[in-house]
């Protein structure tokens, strides 16, 4: 692993134990996050987004786990790591955005309070230094210091989640998780929020693994792209490739399943039926059900994820080295 690498998945297996066997909500994924880097994860609600990004974030419990693989943090696996790690990990280390995230903070306590709460929780500064952070990072996010007083309902649902992005950066981590932290926002703040994310990034120089339903809100912003299906990424590389041509026909599908907000206004293609069911996965390819370019073969083996031109990867029998 090379020192730029600031997250390796290898072979991650998670999901959950229930009374008709083990759900294995992620099966085998691999990727890897550069410092600084902006990866983006798409794919349909169920495909396994957020029981990777728990993973990651050491937070599966009860009858969730990781099953097999390693989750190497600046090459520290963190699958192995005591509580007493992850203590000093989350925040510091690692924060998380989690779906629908501006109904999280607590309804009686001043925006502020919370801030100054969760600054003191993990470093030990005075309450002046602490509201000082607290109005440094609202600033990041283009909220106004007054705002420390306000309480949650006070302000609107773009204000609130970005209350949550400042709370997430608050000490400064080095890799933001967000977890469809937009949403439940309508698309001109889902694009401003995600914009902001972005910009960010770059003034502080953390690593964002951003997760959402919604590929065309990734295309534009991400350096690289994974695409998830049924617990698989079936397409990853650089988003720019993804732009100009997706290879993956799920991604295809993905990408024509949202209106885009520059380009033209073109009909929704969508992609008809339903995702697997993990306990009942089809044989062969796990899209192929779905996919309109499906042949034989892809009913009968199931094709791994594999080079297919510059940095990309495609699982797909139609595409790349499987071809
Ligand atoms: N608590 C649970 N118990 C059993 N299975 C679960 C549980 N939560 C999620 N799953 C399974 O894991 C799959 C992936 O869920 P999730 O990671 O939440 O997907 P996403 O975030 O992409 O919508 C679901 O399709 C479901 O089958
Ligand atoms: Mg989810």
């Amino acid at each position: 692993m090379d020192g730029n690498t600031m997250l390796e998945l290898i072979d991650l297996r998670a999901g959950y134990d229930t009374v008709r066997g083990f759900v294995r909500a992620v099966d085998g994924v691999n990727l890897r996050l550069k410092s600084g880097e902006f990866l983006g994860i798409a794919g349909e609600s169920g495909c396994g987004k957020s029981t990777l990004a728990y993973a990651i974030m050491g937070l599966l419990r009860d009858q969730a786990r990781v099953e097999s693989g390693a989750i190497l943090f600046k090459g520290r696996d963190l699958v192995r790591a005591s509580a007493e790690e992850w203590k000093q990990l989350r925040w510091t280390g690692m924060a998380m955005v989690f779906q629908s995230a501006m109904n999280a903070l607590n309804p009686v306590l001043s925006v502020g309070e919370q801030l100054v709460d969760a600054i003191h929780a993990h470093r030990k500064v005075s309450e002046a230094e602490a509201r000082a952070m607290a109005v440094e990072m609202l600033a990041l996010v283009d909220i106004n210091g007054d705002r420390l007083k306000s309480y949650p309902h006070q302000l609107s649902g773009g204000m609130r989640q970005r209350v949550m992005i400042a709370m997430a950066l608050i000490l400064k981590p080095d890799l933001l998780v967000m977890d469809e932290p937009t949403t439940a926002l309508d698309v001109v703040v889902q694009r401003s929020i995600i914009e902001k994310i972005a910009e960010l990034r770059e003034k502080l120089g953390f690593s964002v693994i951003f997760i959402t339903h919604d590929l065309s809100l990734l295309v534009e912003i991400s350096d690289t792209l994974a695409v998830m299906y049924a617990g698989k990424v079936c397409e990853y590389g650089p988003a720019r490739g993804l732009f100009d041509g997706p290879l993956h026909p799920y991604s295809r599908g993905l990408m024509n399943s949202f209106p885009s907000l520059t380009g033209p206004i073109t009909r929704m293609g969508g992609i008809e039926g339903r995702t697997p069911e993990l306990l009942a996965l089809p044989p062969g390819c796990r899209f192929a059900p779905r996919c309109p370019e499906a042949v034989e073969r892809c009913r009968e083996a199931e094709p791994a994820l594999l080079p297919a031109g510059a940095d990309r990867s495609c699982a797909c029998w139609l595409h790349g080295e499987t071809r």
